[in-house]
């Protein structure tokens, strides 16, 4: 265990306001999803602690909004260069609070670094467009052009599936724009948030640009959305959660990324040999819990047999275990209550016509990477998002049947499809409605300056570097009269 994590585990945590670690009246321990050990204890902040740190958030704002692109850009890169200086420590802090195996949690440590960096690249590009004005009669004699305004200060709610990119999906685009933040991290991972609070600090960000707030989602995160200094609510996590706060927010700009019950077509077209490890990273990786897990596969019936075949016993061969070995694939999902729902929603597969092919049980009170052929389109595991190792697998005689079936469902991030056939493609890719369509690749495809986000119950708004800070800036417009 590194240094690092011992003191981690050793002291207690605390919120970062206006630069400072500040220390709360209550504490609650963290456990880890694996071993059920205590690794932390982390501050429990009440309404009046968030409020302080919407307080610095607002005064920092002028700060933030003076200072020039390239500072900004520079504070970025230094954070990514801290980062991939400390990258072996964060990818321990984030398989110890999540139990993500440590393999993915490297990987999201690397992908984070280039988070950090596209956003320190995308401070330099933020502008405006020229306006033709004299294409009206009223605009003869001006001249004009947009400007892109920070926004002020951005409340922004982080999920633990993804505890250390997510929350540089928000912060990153938020500095690069030149705003203030208040983050609340999700209440299982806060240690990501932490540890990244404190680069930023290290890497010259002023006091108040960034305020971490740990504690219950219903303290803080509500005391955030309901601040009217808070211009805007990024939010990744559960349509149910999402919904609540769009309520709330009133006038506010949201942004939300909430979840999928993501597809795969595979036309009678394709090699399966050549897809199975890909079918098995979009299902399986962090434990099915990632918003374009794949959850569904379309197979045609010509390729069914041998997909199931195949990607059944590639499922079997996972290794499940402690998620700090370094060959675990697949560990426990986030809490046990977790594992408890999704074996009531394979449980309820038993009694129509479906087949467990792969997994179904606990083994040491990790879920096994589970697939169901056959299973009802009413049914939990096909019709809600599963966010687990659970994957069913239906067989269609055509591919406009097998769109029918992704489009039958509340939600809409993004949909895959294999084929060779060039006209399927470009029909899968007018019709499918969802907010991503990926051509020969699973639904669980994502670099982190493309834009991601949904339609339908899979939210609104899109993040990506270049995206979010769209989402987070102001248009203004100028005009000259030049008579
Ligand atoms: C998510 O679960 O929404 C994030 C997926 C990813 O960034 O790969």
């Amino acid at each position: 265990m590194s240094k690092l994590v011992n003191e981690v585990k050793s002291t207690k945590q605390f919120l970062m306001i206006n630069g400072e670690k500040v220390k709360t009246a209550k504490y609650d321990p963290l456990y880890s999803p694996y071993s059920g050990e205590e690794i932390a204890k982390i501050a429990m902040a009440d309404k009046e602690l968030t409020v302080q740190a919407i307080d610095a958030a607002f005064n920092a704002r002028e700060i933030m909004a003076k200072m020039p692109a390239y500072e900004r850009a520079k504070i970025l890169e230094k954070v990514g260069a801290l980062l991939k200086e400390k990258a072996d420590e964060a990818a321990e802090i984030i398989t110890r609070e999540s139990a993500k195996p440590i393999m993915f949690a490297k990987a999201e440590v690397a992908r984070t670094i280039e988070t950090y960096k596209f956003s320190a690249e995308e401070a330099k590009r933020i502008h405006g467009e020229t306006i033709p004005f004299d294409a009206a009669e009223g605009g003869v004699g001006r001249i004009g052009y947009t400007l892109r305004e920070p926004i002020g200060v951005i409340g922004a709610i982080t999920p633990f599936n993804f505890p250390m990119n997510l929350v540089a999906h928000k912060v990153g685009p938020a500095i690069a724009a030149g705003n203030t933040i208040v983050l609340k991290p999700a209440s299982q991972t806060p240690l990501s948030a932490l540890f990244i609070a404190e680069i930023f600090e290290e890497a010259g960000l002023p006091a108040g640009a960034l305020n971490v707030v740990t504690g219950p989602g219903g303290t803080v995160g509500e005391a955030i959305v309901e601040d009217d200094r808070v211009s805007m609510v990024t939010f990744t996590g559960s349509p149910s959660v999402g919904i609540g706060i769009r309520n709330k927010a009133g006038l506010k700009k949201t942004t939300l990324e909430l979840g999928s019950n993501s597809a795969l077509i595979i036309d009678k077209d394709i090699d399966i040999d050549q897809i199975i490890d890909r079918c098995i990273m979009g299902a399986f990786s962090n434990q099915g819990q990632v918003c374009i897990s794949l959850q569904r596969v379309y197979a045609h019936e010509e390729v069914y047999e041998e997909f199931v075949t195949k990607f059944t016993e590639a499922a079997k061969q996972l290794k499940i275990g402690d998620p700090l070995n370094h060959d675990t694939y697949i560990s426990a999902l986030i809490s046990k209550g977790e594992a408890e729902r999704v074996l009531g929603w394979i449980e309820e597969t038993k009694e129509g016509k479906a087949t467990i092919t792969a997994g179904g049980k606990l083994q040491e009170g990790i879920l096994e990477p589970t697939i169901i052929t056959g299973a009802d389109h009413f049914l939990k595991v096909s019709c809600q998002e599963a966010f687990a190792p659970v994957v069913v697998v239906n067989k269609v005689s055509s591919v406009e049947e097998a769109i029918e079936q992704v489009n039958n469902s509340r939600f809409g991030l993004q949909a895959g499809i294999y084929t060779n056939n060039v006209k399927h493609a470009l029909y899968a890719s007018k019709e499918l409605h969802v907010g991503g369509v990926i051509i020969n690749d699973v639904p669980t495809y994502r670099v982190d300056q493309m834009p991601y986000g949904g339609v339908k119950e899979s939210g609104t708004g899109r993040e990506g570097i270049k995206y979010a800070v769209e989402e987070m800036t102001e248009m203004k417009l100028v005009v000259w009269n030049q008579s």
